[in-house]
């Protein structure tokens, strides 16, 4: 018999649903209200800054920790947007998307047995990357209504073992803006056993209804423990340019910089100059993006709502969890398909977000980046379903 070709590891894995979700958009002319990136175009100063780039010639490798100019205009905007004070010459590293960034975390900082906690539901890579980086998940669920953790059953989860939490905050895909109150529950936590925090903001400025985005690394006695991972995917509608940045205490940037360096050596040299330029857009340009994406929440939940769905308005990011139990259907995937393959709409079942399956299995998620004609047109082709009475 021949010896296997694949590692334990990568034998683990199986493709990712959401992408999976976003092939069979394409195969079957489906309006795809699965991946999150929008079909909006990015701001055109932003593209202007990148044309430019490119034709001054700025096609070589950057600094592999990312461009002088770039990390300058990132601290100065977590200056202002997250009340953190950052040295761009030590604490940050750029890299290829925080899809990247959040591997290069934990690869840098697990050792064999540590532990990692996830919220679950949970943005289905950081399963895989704990995976990759050989970390044992641990899991703590965020409950509806309101999609926030038990303070017992968080307390629980930790211990001697636990390495890091991973937090997305505001929550793909639950939509939970975590408060003041709850970041300095998982800060005493993290004092107590010595776990570094690893958020993800990457909606950072995607949040609603006059609530502030609080950072975990800025409530007291954090800042050394933390570990903040964004990037300029969804606040310049750019998913495509693949620019992360992670923030952190220069004892860990080092090393976070070596393991980025072997693993992609750096993000595109281009766009991390008009990088530059977006970190300096006037503060407008965040207020309008979060009343914009508030207006495409508002417009798709309250369809969704007359179409027969329940679900709680999210508070941050661009997704909603649907209930799907009015519809009687049998579970969220084969719910899913019928949903791309005979309506024509894309979605992402709930129990992809779950490691427990059982527990995602009355939820399909939604997500609202994009153009109000793309959402009016998901909506008139849901209008077929029949809630069961
Ligand atoms: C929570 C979360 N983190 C990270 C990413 C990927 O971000 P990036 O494009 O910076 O790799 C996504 C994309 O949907 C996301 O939802």
């Amino acid at each position: 018999m021949l010896p296997p070709l694949l590692s334990h590891k990568s034998s683990r894995f199986t493709e990712s649903v959401i992408r999976g979700m976003s092939v069979e958009a394409h195969k079957y002319g489906a309006v795809n209200l699965a991946q999150g990136m929008p079909d909006f175009p990015a701001p055109a100063e932003l593209k202007a800054a990148a044309c430019r780039a490119i034709e001054a010639d700025v096609n070589q490798y950057a600094v592999t920790w990312g461009a002088q100019k770039l990390r300058e205009a990132i601290a100065e905007h977590a200056q202002w947007h997250l009340g953190l004070s950052v040295d761009p010459d030590t604490e940050i590293t750029v890299t290829c998307g925080s899809t990247e960034a959040m591997l290069v975390a934990l690869l840098a900082t697990i050792n064999p047995g540590d532990e990692v906690i996830l919220t679950q539901p949970f943005y289905e890579n950081y399963w895989p990357d704990c995976v990759l980086a050989g970390a044992t998940p641990r899991f703590v669920p965020l409950h509806p209504p309101g999609w926030s953790f038990d303070l017992d059953e968080l307390a629980k989860v930790f211990n001697d073992h636990t390495k890091a939490i991973i937090l997305c905050n505001p929550n793909n895909p639950t939509g939970t803006v975590f408060s003041r109150t709850e970041l300095e529950t998982i800060a005493a936590l993290c004092q107590k056993w010595d776990a570094i925090a690893i958020t993800d903001e990457i909606y950072e400025h995607i949040v609603y209804d006059g609530r502030p985005h609080l950072a975990l690394a800025a409530i007291d006695g954090m800042r050394e423990r933390s570990v903040t991972i964004s990037g300029m995917s969804k606040t310049y509608a750019v998913t495509g340019w693949r620019i992360g940045t992670m923030i952190a205490p220069s004892r860990l940037t080092h090393a976070f910089r070596q393991v980025h360096d072997y693993v992609s050596i750096g993000a595109a040299a281009p766009l991390q100059e008009a990088g530059a330029f977006a970190y300096r857009m006037p503060r407008d340009y965040y207020t309008q993006l979060a009343a914009d994406y508030q207006a495409r929440r508002d417009r798709l939940c309250s369809a969704l709502l007359q179409v027969g769905f329940d679900l709680e308005l999210p508070h941050g990011a661009y997704y909603v969890m649907a209930n799907i139990e009015a519809f009687g259907a049998a579970d969220d995937v084969s719910f899913a398909r019928h949903l791309v393959r005979e309506l024509g709409v894309a979605t992402v079942p709930g129990s992809s977000f779950f490691q427990d399956k059982a527990l995602g299995r009355q939820y399909i998620r939604f997500c609202f980046c994009k153009r109000d004609e793309t959402l009016d047109e998901a909506i008139r082709r849901l209008k077929p379903l029949r809630v069961i009475v």
